[in-house]
């Protein structure tokens, strides 16, 4: 039987009122009852559908498409080729600033990787479209594909990551190596991945005149109406976006792709609403996924088992014509003390689409070389692998030797070890066998994340019945977001949850950032915050002043909010509801606005990371190779817990996304045409429930005072970082056997000489 625990530290049910409390998700009614409305919900008056046509080759151009036989097809409105397509007001291929990338909208007949949009057919219904798009029966000039990471166009990308440099050197590592009385070198091969959301692109699009209105899911409202706005030449005022619910974004939904830009235009030919829903085989191409890689590591260590050198170099593809790139090598600057860490990167241009996020860009790829090559060295020292990660334990950020602004990885450490049972662990493989014969193996790995925060804005108001607005153009991307940020905005206004009403999903509201790089809540929650403590003191302002008040003359410091009514500090016998102060002012409610404002001088200070420690059981046939996680216990610091249960969902979900890194996804291509041979779920696998016998998470009480006011670090991508490489460890001591080629699977274990004994 499956189980996943909830445990829940009670020591984080006391923040505020609201914020700590393990509520359940606000949207969770309407999401089991079908009421919350996903963007291809939506069908306004009129409106036809579009269905896109896919490139079947890597590389080359599109010669002939038949498109009078398309447009005979009963039902079919339109087709829409480069040859037809509206105007765009700025080159899709123009890239302005790091975040903007290239897009295929049909702009010429080449084709640059396969799945690109090569035409839109729009049909009075989704079968017509649909087997219009199949009726073009495209003829190409078909070019020898570019595939592999080998033998294609090497280049080094200007920086990878959130503005780090490809390559990065402290100490000296060579030296390092050459002193150190144990080296590892080892070097791992992870595959390219693809963004399955349940949820696959969407888009309903709705012109008049020049307004356009439209619903799509986006992880950054703001950002996509610059993009649409820029792209079609009208105003961002113009652009009106409800993105409420993402059915998954995983950095996949992070910028707007060409396919819902096609949407938009297609509705524009046609002078209709259109809808645009991707199938699942067209997510394999035009709206991003994870690079592959080759991450060679070299490690050095003392007699005492210190590192003396940490060297990580990773090489990774990025498309021909864009750079987007998987730092995996940046995971190597932050974990581990060591006198010399040098890191580098570099890419082959392939005929791919273009790399984008993947959850834990960089850090989940990264942490799995790094944590395996980590246990390769531990086992060169005869060392435990915990007791050798705590010999090595960073007390300052290594690469820059900043202090943390909070660190409880000890913590982390401990609590995941006594909750696994780690302490029995034998320290040579293939010691452990469970009552049916198979082998049983343990193994860790550390998990780490940046603690990041954006610029995001924030409206609060207070009404004349006392009760509280928040609005933030936030979106819930099924993480618990618009739980979580109404528990930060009712504590910015001193009320019960029940008494605010909290406003997000549309691009009408202010500026939420971007729902990425786990710094959502911070960044979002922060300006929910400012603006609560912003319309608080107007509030206080008008009490202190007014004579008839009893707060009168405390000043603005003198009182307190809480329970909709300002106290005074001192005396708090003395006291006005919100009400009763908006009602002596003859105010129908009090605004104001806030900002994210993260303090540029303390971050500059401090290392910023959130941190944990994963650990996990395999079992493995000990002849056929087979495979199972049995068990997973991770434990993570990732400072105030906004929502234990929320927090809770997006560790198991990030530590179930390493068990898929580890064991399940890969998608091949098929090297002779560069198209992907697996563009679906029967044969991309990602794991089920079956897969997932036990998960648990424990929440590692961590105070981190510099980080942000509310102490906040984020939790939506840690839970990949550190899993795949205890799982990868674990299966290595259950068998003997390093596979350093992911997914490990029972090819990987056989080759290594499983069952030869
Ligand atoms: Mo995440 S990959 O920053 O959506």
């Amino acid at each position: 039987m499956s189980e996943i625990s909830l445990t829940q530290n009670p020591a984080h049910v006391r923040h505020g009122s609201n914020v700590g409390q393990p509520l359940t998700r606000r949207d969770g009614l309407l999401k089991v009852t079908g009421a919350a409305r996903y963007a291809a919900d939506n069908h306004p008056e009129s409106m036809v559908y579009a269905a896109l046509a896919v490139s079947s080759i890597a590389r080359g151009r599109v010669t002939a498409l038949d498109v009078a036989a398309a447009k005979a097809h009963p039902g079919v409105i339109d087709v829409m080729t480069p040859e037809n397509r509206p105007p765009l007001a700025e080159d899709p291929d123009a890239k302005n600033h790091p975040f903007m990338f290239r897009l295929d909208v049909l702009q010429n007949d080449r084709v640059r990787y396969p799945n690109q949009p090569i035409a839109v057919v729009i049909a009075d219904t989704l079968e017509a479209a649909t087997e219009g798009a199949a009726l073009l029966a495209p003829r190409y000039d078909v070019e020898p594909a570019r595939v592999g990471l080998d033998g294609n166009e090497v280049f080094t990308p200007q920086g990878v990551g959130v503005g780090n440099p490809p390559n990065d050197s402290h100490g000296d590592v060579e030296a390092g190596l050459a002193a150190a009385s144990r080296r590892v070198e080892a070097t791992y091969e992870t595959p390219a991945q693809y963004h399955n959301p349940m949820e696959p692109h969407a888009i309903v699009a709705a012109w008049d005149g020049d307004r356009l209105s439209i619903d799509t899911p986006t992880q950054g409202l703001a950002m996509a109406v610059g993009r649409v706005a820029g792209l079609f030449g009208i105003a961002p005022e113009d652009i009106h976006i409800r993105s409420p619910f993402l059915g998954g974004g995983f950095g996949g939904k992070g910028v707007m792709s060409g396919p819902q830009v096609l949407g938009i235009l297609a509705a524009r030919m046609v002078g209709r609403p259109v809808k645009l829903v991707l199938r699942r085989e067209q997510m394999y191409g035009p709206v991003g996924h994870r690079g592959p890689t080759r991450q060679t590591l070299r490690l050095g260590t003392a007699g005492d088992g210190a590192l003396t050198a940490l060297a990580h170099h990773t090489r990774t593809a990025s498309s021909t014509f864009d750079d987007f790139f998987e730092p995996a090598s940046n995971a190597s600057h932050t974990l581990y003390a060591s006198p010399a860490i040098a890191t580098s990167h570099d890419g082959v241009r392939l005929d791919t689409g273009t790399p984008m996020f993947m959850r834990a860009p960089g850090e989940a790829t990264g942490s799995l070389a790094l944590e395996g090559a980590l246990d390769e060295m531990a086992e060169a020292c005869g060392m435990d692998p915990l007791d050798f990660r705590l010999k090595n334990y960073a007390e300052v950020e290594p690469t820059s030797g900043k202090p943390f602004s909070s660190k409880a990885l000890r913590e982390c450490y401990a609590q995941g070890a006594e909750r696994f049972g780690w302490a029995a662990r034998p320290l040579q493989p293939r010691q452990m066998r469970d009552a049916s014969g198979l082998l049983v193996g343990w193994g860790m790995g550390t998990a780490t994340f940046p603690a990041l925060m954006f610029q995001a804005e924030a409206r609060a108001a207070i009404k004349s019945d006392g009760t509280g607005l928040m609005e933030t153009g936030a979106q819930d991307m099924g993480q618990g977001a618009w739980t979580a940020l109404a528990q930060i905005a009712a504590d910015g206004l001193g009320l019960d949850i029940d008494q605010v009403e909290f406003r997000a999903g549309t691009s009408d509201l202010p500026d939420a950032g971007i729902a990425g790089g786990s710094g959502h809540t911070a960044t979002a929650g922060m300006a929910l915050h400012d603006a609560g403590a912003k319309v608080i003191a107007r509030l206080a302002d008008l009490a202190t002043s007014a004579e008839n008040s009893p707060l009168f003359g405390a000043g603005n410091a003198g009182v307190v909010a809480r329970d909709g009514r300002l106290f005074r500090r001192d005396d708090e016998s003395r006291s006005e509801s919100y009400a009763d102060i908006l009602a002596r002012a003859g105010l129908p409610e009090i605004e104001a606005r806030g900002k994210s404002a993260a303090d540029p001088a303390v971050r500059n200070a401090y290392a910023m990371h959130a941190h944990g420690a994963v650990f996990a059981e395999v079992k493995v046939h000990p002849e056929l190779g087979q495979i199972r996680v049995t068990r997973l216990v991770g434990a993570f610091a990732a400072g105030r817990v906004i929502n234990p249960r929320m927090v809770e969902s997006q560790y198991l979900g990030g530590m179930i996304w390493g068990v898929s890194f580890a064991l399940h996804e890969h998608a091949i291509t098929d090297r002779r045409s560069g198209r992907i041979m697996n563009a679906n779920l029967a044969e991309y696998h990602v794991p089920v429930n079956a897969d997932i016998p036990s998960v648990e998470a424990i929440l590692v009480e961590e105070h981190d005072p510099h980080v942000n006011a509310l102490g906040i670090k984020g939790v939506g991508e840690i839970g990949v970082t550190g899993t795949a490489g205890a799982i990868a460890n674990a299966v290595w001591h259950a068998t003997g056997i390093r596979v350093r080629h992911l997914p490990i699977g029972l090819e990987g274990l056989l080759a290594g000489g499983l069952g030869d004994a």
